[in-house]
């Protein structure tokens, strides 16, 4: 029955589509997609995932089309201040912030212009698709500017003479550089979001909202988790301990015929880098070996 099945919406095509596939991969959905389809059918779980415009992901939520969706910060905030500038109340709520999707609104200038923090702004032109979120920013400064909203290419705004300035997502920084802007000073830091409808839901989709809940807090542990094993002298235990990044109780070996020494069994939720080895190393620790984690169950 179709109403019993879950429908979360993700970016088509963008920033947060890969990775939020990916998320949902490992979350163990399997999705059959034709190509240019706008929906796809959860093989294994009554879920379905519908490929829309970012900006469009917070509406289907609050229009209850869809009970889920996987949408950065800085579209959620702006739409969250549209409504309330409309009288209406948000209907969507995050429940999980996610590892991925990192960027943030900031405001940008063109090469060679001076900027002297927010009072710099008075009277200017600010272009950007973000202008609710731009006027709450402007409005806790007491600033007054003028936004000029658009809906794309906000990058060439200055260089057309619509702005003297920008308000715009940065990510990587290459979209400012090559357009010779220079980045001054963040508006909001930003990230994927899982957003869900705050309607009650029937039990089984409720389910299997849970369900997902947890394999996604599985996948984000597990993604910086490593399984370490190593050798090390009794005497040296509490050093190593110490040196373990983000474990909490190691499991200890004694090792047949080694009586001084026994082996070290620990998850490590924090990223295993070389120089822990080597510190490990010089503590009296042998045959170190890193493996990577596959699944976490709490
Ligand atoms: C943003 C922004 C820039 C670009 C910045 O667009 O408008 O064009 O990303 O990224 P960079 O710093 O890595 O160059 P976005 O991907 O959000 O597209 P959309 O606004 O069409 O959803
Ligand atoms: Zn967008």
């Amino acid at each position: 029955m179709d109403e019993l099945r879950l429908k979360l919406a993700i970016q088509k095509s963008g920033r947060l589509t890969d990775p939020s596939l990916d998320l949902l991969l490992r979350c163990g959905l399997k999705i059959s997609r034709g190509k240019d389809q706008l929906m796809a059918y959860g093989e294994n779980m009554p879920l379905d995932v519908l490929f829309v415009r970012d900006d469009d992901i917070p509406d289907l939520v609050q229009e209850d089309v869809c009970d889920l969706g996987l949408v950065g910060r800085n579209v959620l905030e702006e739409k969250r201040l549209e409504l309330a500038a409309r009288g209406h109340p948000a209907r969507f709520q995050p429940v999980r912030t996610l590892d991925f999707g990192r960027c943030r609104l900031a405001l940008a200038v063109p090469e060679g212009t001076a900027f002297e923090g927010p009072r710099t702004l008075r009277g200017k032109r600010i272009a950007t698709t973000y202008p609710f979120l731009l006027e709450n920013y402007l409005r806790e400064r007491d600033v007054a500017a003028e936004i000029v909203t658009l809906s794309g290419a906000v990058e060439i705004a200055p260089r057309l003479g619509r702005a003297d300035l920008i308000c715009d997502l940065v990510s990587t920084g290459s979209t400012l550089q090559a357009n010779h802007l220079r980045e001054v000073e963040t508006v909001l830091e930003s990230h994927a979001v899982l957003i869900r409808t705050p309607l009650g839901l029937p039990p089984v989709k409720d389910e299997w909202v849970q369900r997902l809940l947890m394999r996604i807090d599985g996948v984000q542990q597990v993604r910086e988790s490593k399984y370490i094993m190593l050798h090390a002298p009794r005497a040296a235990l509490g050093e190593i301990r110490k040196l373990l990044p983000g474990s909490e109780s190691p499991t200890i070996i004694p090792l047949e015929g080694f009586p001084d020494r026994v082996a070290i069994h620990a998850v490590c939720r924090e990223n295993v880098f070389w120089e822990t080895l080597e510190s490990l190393k010089k503590a009296g620790a042998s045959a170190l070996l890193v493996l990577p984690v596959e699944k976490m169950l709490a």
